[in-house]
């Protein structure tokens, strides 16, 4: 019987010190005076989320529509974990350029020493995002990027092989955009030329192995405790291999001299003051990590988009006929700088379809706004809602409306300077934005110069996207009727 008092005694002990725990953590935003979403025992502000009734952007859509003009920013909730919600554009711009200097961290997990892959731009924060950074800002210069071009446009007539020649079919857009943009990757970032790319695709899609969002969520609330433990993000075998794969290519390179420059690993070797190579090879993984998915579902989102509107699809191909027609049918430099209504297409896609939802930094100073009594403290996880501003009404007026003249030139001056960000921006952002838009242009002229798409009976309308992941990607393959134009 005592046995039973004291086990039943320590159980409600333990209890009652979780129930304290969770209702400090969500007492937060209370004891800071600040307006904040009420959030639910446990899940915050973020249930429908966890449980994959709804995206992540739809969430974080709803607060904004119901702090916006209220404040310049709102708290809520994800599980435990307080974040606030930047809701007033002129902040937005402040956080990425004005003051980018309070807010140069993101507050992701990484375990260099026992995950080495994990020390990447993507990942890393601090003096060691700060080094990699200046070193990565060598790499990515516009003249680097036009000398990658000839390889990008090489690697993009396979997708003119994986149409072929058959008259009206139906395709998975999303596996014919998924090959591509996984050949980019594995070609440029792995320097895995045009050999079979089979076993590079197994592990682009099982890096993550048996990933847990507790364990992951736990990893970032105490990194120093997860590090300790060794916690690791991804699958030991997928690290083992991207690592072998871009050291013997690195040392491939360097036994053949004088090559042609193509690869990412090889911009990074020739610096004046070259990262040892497994710090390479990191880079590397973190250019897959960052890129692959977002390209592929950018791609997908624009064929589909363009499939619903055939006279833009009309208006894109003739442009990019009639430049190639200038250029000797040759995807120069100048000639994608010429493509400006097909970027427009792009650009829109990327507002309606925004691949990441919304951008994150952590302050890493405590911030007073000017002119308010608001204060972003010293730690704060900051949450900044792209996909929710690229809707808002009050910037784009029927924002549900694929529209691409909203990018001629005069109607984006007329819009407040952080009014679209699909790459981020300012010290955090995309290092790779122009490269991933040469790549999507040269994907987009592969993909349209010679084939028509339009919506088939397996074509799911309107979009639906995949719940359990932030990226933003369709739940479903996209799948279109392709026809070949002469
Ligand atoms: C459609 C394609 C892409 C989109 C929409 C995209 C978008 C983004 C966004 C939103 C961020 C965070 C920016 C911020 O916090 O301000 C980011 C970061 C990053 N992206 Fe991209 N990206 C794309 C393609 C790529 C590609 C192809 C690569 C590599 C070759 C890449 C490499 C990176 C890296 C390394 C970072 C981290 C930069 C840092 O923290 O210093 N991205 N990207």
């Amino acid at each position: 019987m005592d046995l039973i008092h004291r086990a039943l005694l320590t159980a409600l002990g333990a209890v009652s010190v979780f129930y304290a725990l969770v209702k400090i953590s969500l007492g937060y935003w209370k004891r800071r005076g600040i307006l904040h979403e009420k959030p639910k025992f446990l899940w915050g502000n973020i249930k429908g989320v966890v449980n994959g009734k709804r995206h992540a952007q739809d969430a974080l859509r709803e607060i904004y529509a119901a702090y916006k003009g209220k404040a310049p920013f709102v708290g809520f909730y994800a599980c435990l974990k307080p974040f606030i919600l930047v809701l007033d554009l002129k902040l937005v711009h402040q956080i990425i350029f004005t003051d980018a200097g309070h807010f140069t961290s993101r507050g992701l997990y990484s375990n260099p020493s026992g995950e080495p892959l994990s020390a990447n731009l993507l990942q890393l924060d601090g003096h060691k995002w700060r080094s990699l950074h200046a070193k990565s800002a060598e790499v990515f210069t516009p003249t680097n990027m036009h000398k990658l071009l000839p390889t990008l446009t090489q690697i993009s007539a396979r997708i003119q092989c994986d149409l072929g020649k058959e008259n009206q079919q139906t395709r998975n857009i999303s596996e014919l955009v998924g090959v591509y943009s996984m050949d980019v990757m594995a070609s440029m970032a792995f320097g895995l030329g045009g050999q079979d790319h089979q076993e590079f695709a197994k592990w682009t899609r099982n890096y993550w192995g048996g990933f847990k969002l507790w364990q992951a969520y736990l990893a970032l609330e105490f990194p120093l405790i997860a590090r300790l433990l060794q916690y690791k993000s991804y699958a030991e075998p997928a690290m083992a291999y991207f690592q072998k794969v871009a050291l013997s290519q690195m040392q491939e390179h360097r036994r053949r001299d004088r090559q042609p420059l193509q690869t990412f690993l090889q911009l990074y070797s020739n610096a004046d003051q070259p990262l040892d190579d497994v710090k390479i090879a990191a880079q590397a993984f973190g250019f897959l990590l960052a890129g692959l998915g977002p390209l592929k579902a950018t791609l997908g989102f624009c064929l589909y988009e363009l499939a619903r509107h055939p006279e833009l699809q009309d208006r894109c191909r003739l442009e990019i006929r009639k430049t190639l027609e200038q250029h000797s049918g040759q995807v120069t430099p100048e000639c994608l700088r010429e493509l400006k209504f097909t970027k427009q297409v792009l650009n829109e896609t990327l507002r309606l379809h925004t691949p990441y939802p919304f951008l994150l930094r952590r302050a890493t100073k405590e911030f007073e706004l000017s002119g308010s009594v608001f204060v972003i403290a010293r730690g704060n996880s900051v949450l900044i809602p792209t996909a929710a501003i690229h809707r808002d009404p009050e910037v784009y007026e029927e924002p549900e409306r694929f529209d691409p003249d909203r990018f001629e030139e005069e109607a984006k001056r007329s819009r407040p300077p952080a009014a679209f960000l699909p790459f981020g921006d300012g010290l955090r952002g995309c290092i790779a934005a122009r490269f991933a838009e040469q790549q999507l242009l040269v994907g987009l002229v592969a993909l349209l110069k010679d084939h028509r798409y339009a919506p088939c009976a397996e074509t799911t309308i309107p979009m639906e996207y995949d719940n359990r992941r932030l990226l933003l990607m369709p739940k479903s393959d996209i799948k279109l009727s392709v026809e070949r134009v002469d």
